[in-house]
């Protein structure tokens, strides 16, 4: 697909122009079209867009990939069908690809969505860009770096996100049709200078360090490589496992990896020790958060509902092909989550795998390094130090109380936190004292020693229990702004 670079310029004017903007398409279609759409129902779309006026007629021409009459679309037809991107059928015009606005204002394009009873999917199948997508870009951290690789970038979309955040890019993809598509997505969005390469892994990045490394990687656990855009035929999660292993080897100092896998859960294994082991043979600082997990059947259906392989006359066969091979390797569930690994060059790396399937405040990204920030400080903070470190309550936490109506002590003390992760934690009446003093003011051990005055507990056994405010450190609850030096 070589399209001249002229005619992206005023196809894009002309999408703009029209109104086919996230919001446009949003306004558009309302709420209730928008939602069946995600059930895979065209009809109210269909309905909302009948008056076929220029903004209908290109969301049904390349959001729904339905056919238009060639009159109404105001585009360059036979120009774009020379490029390949359209296709005539006598007065209606087709689309071939599936060319949607993207959240950051750019364009993405893509192999069209198949929906049930459509043909089945190419094996090289580039997806459009969906929830996962968005979860990942959601999870990149948002500090400015120099150089970024998107690995396995599809039809380019993380690149949308990370432009303006890195200086240089390098996106990588097995699937040449990809790449081909990708160059699409970023011409038609304004992101020129993009190092595309072709390749499996890390293969095209031999020898070179990035500050960023990303991937939404091809994670689905399947018997075998059907479709390029979710598997690779590795045995069961071994693709995440050896992304999360080579990945150190393309982080500058200081570098970042952010990924989304999943992972096996498998009979008589403990899942954290899994994931853990992936990411204790990194030497990096590791946080491994599980949003999601499902059983083999549940997961085999999902990803045979994605391919529109329901009611297909193969559907049995491989739902049952692909659950007897879970079965043989002993698996009970699969997780879905996120991974962040950052080279800290520290010899005592830590690692936290963690299982948050609550709603957290988007995008983690703002935040994500302050959550590595409190794991790592937790970790390495001596005894001593921590009894003189200087500690703030986060601003947005808040203490729940509850008990039996009237009672004087409550039954049980949770701090909350309404913001970042909204983690919640279980405390006792000594750390909630103080979350109620904690300013930055006074260290840890006078306070300790204040609060033992006032409760009439031994001083020492209480500062003697310092260690046990680790989790809270780790978790956010208490951020360590200094050490003091005059005690
Ligand atoms: C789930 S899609 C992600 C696309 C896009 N980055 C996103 O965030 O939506 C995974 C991508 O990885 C590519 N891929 C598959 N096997 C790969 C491999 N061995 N090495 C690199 N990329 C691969 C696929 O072609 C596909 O484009």
């Amino acid at each position: 697909m070589d399209v001249p670079a002229d005619l992206l310029t005023r196809l894009r004017d002309h999408l703009a122009e029209t109104g086919y903007t996230i919001d446009g398409v949003r306004e558009r279609l309302g709420d209730v079209a928008a939602t069946a759409l995600a059930r895979e129902e065209l009809v109210p779309a269909i309905r909302a867009t009948r008056d076929l006026d220029p903004l209908g007629t290109l969301i049904r021409l390349w959001w729904l990939g339905l056919a238009v009459p060639e009159g109404r679309t105001g585009l360059p037809v036979a120009e774009l069908a020379a490029a390949g991107l359209l296709e005539r059928d006598g007065d209606e015009v087709r689309a071939t690809v599936h060319l949607q606005p993207w959240e950051t204002g750019g364009y993405l394009v893509s192999d069209r969505k198949v929906r049930p009873g459509d043909p089945a999917l190419r094996p090289d199948h580039v997806v459009g860009a969906g929830g996962a997508s968005a979860n990942l870009a959601q999870l990149v951290t948002r500090r400015p770096v120099e150089t970024a690789l998107d690995l396995g970038t599809g039809c380019g979309v993380q690149v949308l996100h990370l432009a303006g955040r890195a200086e240089r890019i390098t996106a990588t993809d097995v699937n040449p049709r990809a790449l081909r598509l990708a160059r699409l997505s970023w011409a038609l969005s304004g992101v020129p200078d993009v190092d595309a390469r072709l390749g499996p892994g890390f293969e095209p990045v031999t020898g070179e360090r990035f500050d960023l490394v990303v991937s939404n990687p091809p994670f689905v656990i399947s018997p075998r490589g059907r479709f390029t855009y979710r598997e690779t035929g590795a045995a069961g999660d071994d693709f995440c496992r050896d992304l999360v292993r080579h990945a150190p080897r393309h982080l500058n100092p200081g570098g970042c990896c952010q990924i989304l896998a999943n992972w096996l859960h498998v009979k008589g294994e403990d899942w954290r020790d899994r994931v853990g082991g992936w990411l204790a043979a990194t030497g990096c600082d590791g946080w491994a958060v599980q949003r999601d997990v499902q059983d083999p059947a549940e997961y085999v259906e999902l990803w045979l509902r994605d391919a529109a392989e329901q009611g297909t006359p193969a559907y049995r066969e491989r739902y049952d092909e692909w659950l007897g091979w879970l079965e043989s390797l002993g698996v009970t569930g699969i997780g879905f989550g996120w991974i962040t690994l950052r080279d800290g060059g520290s010899l005592d790396p830590v690692v936290r795998v963690e299982e948050l399937t609550t709603p957290v405040e988007q995008p983690v990204g703002g935040y994500v390094e302050e959550v590595l920030d409190a794991i790592t400080t937790a970790h390495r903070i001596g005894t001593d130090e921590l009894l003189d470190a200087l500690l703030v309550t986060r601003p947005d936490v808040v203490e729940e109380r509850v008990g039996p109506p009237g009672a004087e002590d409550p039954a049980r003390i949770v701090l909350r936190q309404t913001r970042g992760l909204r983690r919640r934690a279980e405390v006792g009446t000594v750390e909630a004292a103080l979350a109620g003093v904690c300013d930055g003011e006074l260290p840890l051990r006078p306070l300790l020693a204040a609060i033992a005055e006032l409760t009439g507990a031994d001083p020492d056994a209480l500062i003697g229990r310092a260690d046990e405010l680790r989790t809270l450190i780790a978790e956010g609850f208490f951020q360590v702004t200094g050490v003091a030096t005059d005690h």
